[in-house]
């Protein structure tokens, strides 16, 4: 008789989905969405605490405070961090408290962070720095905000102050966090701070947030030239309804406006051709000054992709004066794909992820890519038992994962991977209703409770990668 090594089950062996070593696991957050302490220690007012104040602006009139109160309470989340095993916390600064008003530098501010980086550093967790997640501080935008060239410089500034203090401990930087929301929610359908509605402005905020991007990079090469840095796009993969071809021309226009318009500027050294063309109305050519392609495309050593969804699109049906994100295809049409959605209503898609890694990794040049963003909004709660059970996090979470692994395994150089978000927070207009952590937080009395997902999602990170 022989023996089987074989389990008798007929369950198949284990299949190891192992990452690459050395694979950065993190959870990211951002300053605005969980700090609170909006008053404290110098911070004046960003765009979002004016934009909170705007009656209707935020679901349910919820503001900055207290958020998850992680300014009074990031050694109790370093902790939570920790006992998850991350090895990564990806959060953002906040200019406001950095450079109250845009002003003079206020050492008060930064040291709030330097207190964040050394508990991070001493709980064995990489600290990874994005330098705007959003929060323009108010007086600047008085000045013009993001439609006014000064702004770029200012944030330049911003950037040297941060690096100049945290640069010796930093493990990688991002200098802006989605400029797509802060140019085309932010100035042109006004969903988001600062609530202006207005195709050119949007524009405008477009080429200046890539120029204060180069500009920011630039500082950081000489403060911190030890740390990886780059810039965090939200990308989506664009696929047209139909072959007809005012649904594939619809589909060109939205690649352009939320993906090309950003990656080629900074990886390539120019806008791309058509999108110059689509944005001239708008003033795109006459905002570009001679110099300016080139600060943009200051070599960069990652790129941050955050990654909810795909993107169906179709031909406008009617046309409407209404404002819009899509600056000069306005009326364009989203389509359903059938997947489940979100508690954002956003389509569960993985596969996309997998599409957008190959394409990125085909087209541009061959840079580290690391998932700086991803995740999902369930409508979680503390059962009796204390527990918060997240089953479609778990499930969203595991089937992202295994899209990224594909992608690596067809070669991509993805390096790290970051949950949005690690606590539940403010979800910028939407407000606290729609949970994005790993874990829960009751606002009214700050409790944090692990989810499920995170004690799932802390395996993983203990196996570097997924078992099935
Ligand atoms: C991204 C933002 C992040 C969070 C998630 C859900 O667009 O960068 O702050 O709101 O969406």
């Amino acid at each position: 008789m022989t023996m089987s090594v074989l389990p008798s089950s007929a369950s198949p062996p284990a299949v190891s989905l192992e990452f690459p070593t050395g694979f950065v696991w993190g959870a990211a957050t951002a300053s605005f969405q969980i700090e609170g302490a909006t008053t404290v220690d110098g911070r004046t007012d960003s765009i979002w605490d004016e934009f909170c104040r705007r009656p209707g602006a935020v679901a349910n009139g919820d503001t900055g405070e207290p958020a998850a109160d992680h300014y009074h309470r990031y050694a109790e989340d370093v902790e939570l961090m920790a006992s998850l095993g991350l090895g990564a916390y990806r959060f953002s600064v906040a200019w406001p408290r950095v450079r109250p008003d845009g002003g003079a530098v206020n050492e008060a501010g930064l040291d709030f962070y330097d207190r964040l980086v050394d508990r991070l550093l001493a709980a064995g967790i990489a600290p990874w720095v994005t330098l705007y997640h959003w929060d323009l501080p108010q007086a600047l935008e008085e000045a013009g905000g993001w439609t006014y060239r000064d702004t770029a410089f200012r944030f330049a500034d911003y950037a040297s102050s941060v690096a100049g203090r945290l640069g010796d401990r930093v493990a990688g930087w991002n200098t802006l966090n989605e400029p797509w929301c802060s140019a085309f929610v932010g100035y042109g359908s006004g969903r988001h701070a600062p609530g202006v509605t207005s195709p050119a402005a949007a524009v405008a905020a477009v080429h200046h947030l890539l120029l204060g991007h180069g500009l920011a990079m630039e500082r950081l090469r000489a403060e911190a030239p030890g740390a990886p840095a780059g810039i965090t796009l939200n990308l989506f993969p664009v696929s047209a309804a139909s072959t007809a071809a005012a649904d594939v021309e619809a589909a060109r226009r939205v690649d352009g406006l939320q993906n090309r318009v950003f990656l080629d500027p900074v990886l390539r050294g120019g806008y791309p051709a058509d999108v110059l063309t689509d944005l001239a109305p708008y003033g795109l050519p006459a905002l570009v000054r001679e110099g300016d392609l080139a600060v943009i495309a200051t070599p960069v050593d990652l790129l941050g992709v955050n990654y909810y969804r795909a993107l169906l699109v179709a031909a406008p049906v009617l046309r409407s004066a209404a404002p819009s994100e899509w600056v000069g295809a306005e009326d364009v049409r989203f389509l359903p794909s059938g997947r489940p959605r979100t508690e954002m209503g956003w389509e569960v898609q993985p596969e996309g992820l997998t599409e957008l890694l190959l394409r990125l990794d085909a087209e541009y040049p061959r840079l580290p890519l690391y998932v700086t963003e991803n995740g999902a909004a369930y409508p979680d709660s503390v059962g009796p038992d204390g527990k918060v059970r997240d089953p479609s996090r778990q499930a969203f979470l595991e089937g992202h994962l295994r899209a990224a692994h594909a992608a690596v395994a067809a070669g991509v150089d993805l390096r790290g991977y970051f949950c949005w978000s690690l606590l539940d927070n403010l979800e910028w207009a939407e407000g606290y209703a729609k949970r994005f952590g790993l874990v829960h937080v009751d606002f009214e009395t700050q409790r944090r409770t692990v989810k499920e997902s995170a004690r799932w999602y802390s395996g993983v990170v203990a196996r570097n990668g997924l078992v099935e």
